[in-house]
This record gives structure tokens, C-alpha cells and sequence, in this order.
């Protein structure tokens, strides 16, 4: 099959002919339609994340339909239409049975312990505990972002962050992570504002539902304060930045939450003495579990969330070397969905 194999960190990967995954006991293998590029990816191949090991194969946020079906894997078929959390949990631990499977200790993530979806074919372990059935009316490239992105945007809003209807929610930094927040937490009723340096990711978070909109800066805190009568309820790190931290601990009011979903691979600083005397909450949030999956789906089939609209981008697996490199410096507005099956370059975006 084709993929995508990183070589060396930080170098371009390529794309090359590897052996297809085989299926294993208590898993599957997914014929891989669709799968986001996440800035996770790119900490992956800039050499942040130590489970990976070279020659490795990124992706982890997918959607697609069954190709093969392990031993002892019972409900599910060849060619069902699936998606995954890309937390693979194992089902059989104390977190588990707990349905806390988004930090299971024996977890498995493709892309990440090992090789994931920027490939023809990609296999699932534990099959059982993590496929989600995927509605017939869902496109391959909206689901994929179900994978990893919209649901940890989801659980981290919604079950992590507690946000309500009248709450004010200061989102920093809106790509993937940060559009799928405003969105989500302004169907949830909350008044949103987007902070970004990029204009046209600011367009997309009012476009989903931001009432305010914030170009990152010195300035930006003292505008969410008056913004927000005092300071926001809820913050959120969706880039993972010491800077954003500490400007999204200065936008909250007391007993604010701050929500950090960005990874941090060189540490951060935290005024722990602010956290005490103002008893601020730091929430960290990982992922969602798939039993959280059918409330998330019933509010896209409703139309309350409606996460078509965050792809802006198909790509072929020929143009993610260079998408990984964009990342180098900035984000494109918006969400790019990598199509494994398309041998033609795609470059194609969506119209308004
Ligand atoms: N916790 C989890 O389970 C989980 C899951 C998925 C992704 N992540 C992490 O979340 C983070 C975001 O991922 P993504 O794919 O949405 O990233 P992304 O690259 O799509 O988006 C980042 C956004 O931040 C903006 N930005 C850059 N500098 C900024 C600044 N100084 N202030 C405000 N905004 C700024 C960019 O313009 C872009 O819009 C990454 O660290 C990723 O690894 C965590
Ligand atoms: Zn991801
Ligand atoms: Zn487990």
C-alpha cells in the first residue's frame, strides 16, 4: 500500500509502498477514506512524542470502512463505515471499566505506538471497545475529524470544562482544536471569543460562532477582561504555547477553568500562587471516549454542530509533505482532510 513514512524527525517524509498492516486477534483493519492532518502529526514528526519509532507512518484521526475483521471481533463487518477515538483504549483496565477509556493506562494510538492512517490501509486494536458506526449520511471527510479534533473539542467543552449557556469562553488559537471549541461551546449557549494571530482563522471562529474575535497580542488580555465584564468563565489553550497560557490564566475571572488541550512538549511556567488565591481550575483534557460518541453524533444529526463546515482543504498523501511543513510556520484557516485513495494531487478547496 502507499503511505506516508517519516524517516527522521524533522526531515520531509516521502511517500513509498509498505506492506499492508494484517489484521490481529480482538482488532481490524480500516480501509482509510479520509484523515485529518493534526498539529499532533506534527509534533509527531518533529520528534516530540517518544512511543514513535522509525521508520514510522503518521495519522491518527480517521474514518473509513472496515477491510478485514480479527479473530473474536463480534458486530462488526467488512465494509462497515467506522471512525475511532484515537485513544485506543483496551476496554479490560480499572480506567476502563470505569469508562475513563480516554486515559486507559494500555492504550494504544495508531500514528503514535504505531503505524497509523496516512496510508491506504491503517489497523485498529481492540476493536471492540472503540469502533464507532458511522451514520450513513456522514461524509468520510467530516468523520474523519471525529477521530481526534471535534470530540476532544467536545469532551474537553463539554464534559471537562462544564461550560453552560450564558458562560463567556475565551478560546486562543483557532485551528482544528480551536474551531471545533467555538463552535461546540456556542451551541452550547456560551458567548465565544477567538483569539488568533491569523485573520482568516479569526473569519472562520465568528463565521462558527464567535461573538468577539481577537488578534493575539499585547493587547488581547485586557480586551477579553472588558469583553468578558471581569474575565472569562472558561479558557481554552488550543495550540499548546507558554505565551497562551499565560494570557489565557490573566483573561479569567475567579474560580475560572482553564482548559489545556494544546501539548506543551517544552514545559510551561505556572504562577501556581494566582492558581490558590483566585482558586482557578487547570483542567487537562485528552481525547473522548467512544461511548461518549452517540450524544456527540445525535447533535450533528440534529444540525446543532455541524462540523462539515470546518474542512477547507482535501489533500492526496503527495501534497502532506508539504502540509507538514506549513505547520512549520503557521496553520491554513481551517481543517485539512488527506485522502489516501486520491493518486491525482487534489489541492482542492471548499467553496463557501
Ligand atoms: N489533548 C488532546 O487530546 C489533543 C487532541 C488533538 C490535538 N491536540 C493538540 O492541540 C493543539 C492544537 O492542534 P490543532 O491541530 O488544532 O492545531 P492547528 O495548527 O490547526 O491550530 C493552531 C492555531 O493556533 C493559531 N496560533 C498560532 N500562534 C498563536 C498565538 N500566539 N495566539 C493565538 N493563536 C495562535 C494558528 O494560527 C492556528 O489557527 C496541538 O498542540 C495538538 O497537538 C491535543
Ligand atoms: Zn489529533
Ligand atoms: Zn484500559
Amino acid at each position: 500500500m502507499r503511505a506516508i513514512v517519516v524517516e527522521q524527525y524533522g526531515v520531509l517524509p516521502s511517500v513509498q509502498e509498505v506492506p499492508s498492516p494484517e489484521v490481529q486477534p480482538g482488532g481490524v483493519v480500516v480501509k482509510v477514506e479520509a484523515t485529518g492532518l493534526c498539529r499532533s502529526d506534527w509534533h509527531g514528526w518533529q520528534g516530540h512524542d517518544s512511543d514513535i519509532v522509525l521508520p514510522h507512518v503518521p495519522g491518527h484521526e480517521l474514518a473509513g470502512t472496515i477491510a478485514a475483521v480479527g479473530e473474536g471481533v463480534e458486530g462488526w463487518a467488512v465494509g462497515d463505515r467506522v471512525t475511532s477515538p484515537f485513544i485506543c483504549a483496551c476496554g479490560t483496565c480499572e480506567q476502563c471499566a470505569a469508562g475513563n477509556q480516554q486515559v486507559c493506562p494500555n492504550q494504544l494510538q495508531p500514528g503514535f505506538n504505531y503505524w497509523g492512517s496516512f496510508a491506504e490501509y491503517v489497523a485498529l486494536p481492540f476493536a471492540q471497545v472503540n469502533l464507532v458506526r458511522l451514520p450513513d449520511d456522514l461524509d468520510f471527510d467530516t468523520a474523519a475529524g471525529l477521530g481526534c479534533r471535534f470530540a476532544t473539542s467536545y469532551r474537553a467543552v463539554r464534559q471537562v470544562g462544564r461550560v453552560v449557556a450564558g458562560e463567556s469562553v475565551v478560546i486562543f488559537g483557532c485551528g482544528g482544536i480551536g474551531l471545533s471549541a467555538v463552535m461546540i461551546a456556542a451551541a452550547l449557549g456560551a458567548k465565544v471569543v477567538a483569539v488568533d494571530t491569523n485573520p482568516a482563522a479569526l473569519a472562520l471562529a465568528a463565521k462558527y460562532g464567535a461573538v468577539e474575535v481577537v488578534t493575539a497580542g499585547p493587547e488581547a488580555v485586557a480586551r477579553i477582561r472588558e469583553s468578558t465584564g471581569g474575565g472569562a468563565h472558561v479558557t481554552m489553550d488550543a495550540l499548546g504555547s507558554n505565551e497562551i497560557v499565560q494570557d489565557a490564566l490573566r483573561s479569567l475571572r475567579p474560580r475560572g477553568r482553564h482548559l489545556q488541550v494544546g501539548l506543551l512538549p517544552d514545559g510551561v511556567q505556572v504562577d501556581v500562587s494566582g492558581l490558590i488565591w483566585q482558586e482557578l481550575e487547570w483542567l487537562g483534557s485528552h481525547g473522548m471516549a467512544a461511548h461518549h460518541y452517540p450524544e456527540m453524533l445525535a447533535l450533528v444529526a440534529s444540525g446543532e454542530l455541524k462540523p462539515a463546515e470546518l474542512v477547507t482543504r482535501t489533500i492526496s498523501l503527495a501534497e502532506v509533505p508539504a502540509a507538514l511543513e506549513e505547520l512549520n510556520l503557521g496553520t491554513p484557516a481551517g481543517v485539512t482532510v488527506i485522502r489516501p485513495g486520491a493518486t491525482a494531487s487534489l489541492g482542492s478547496t471548499r467553496p463557501d
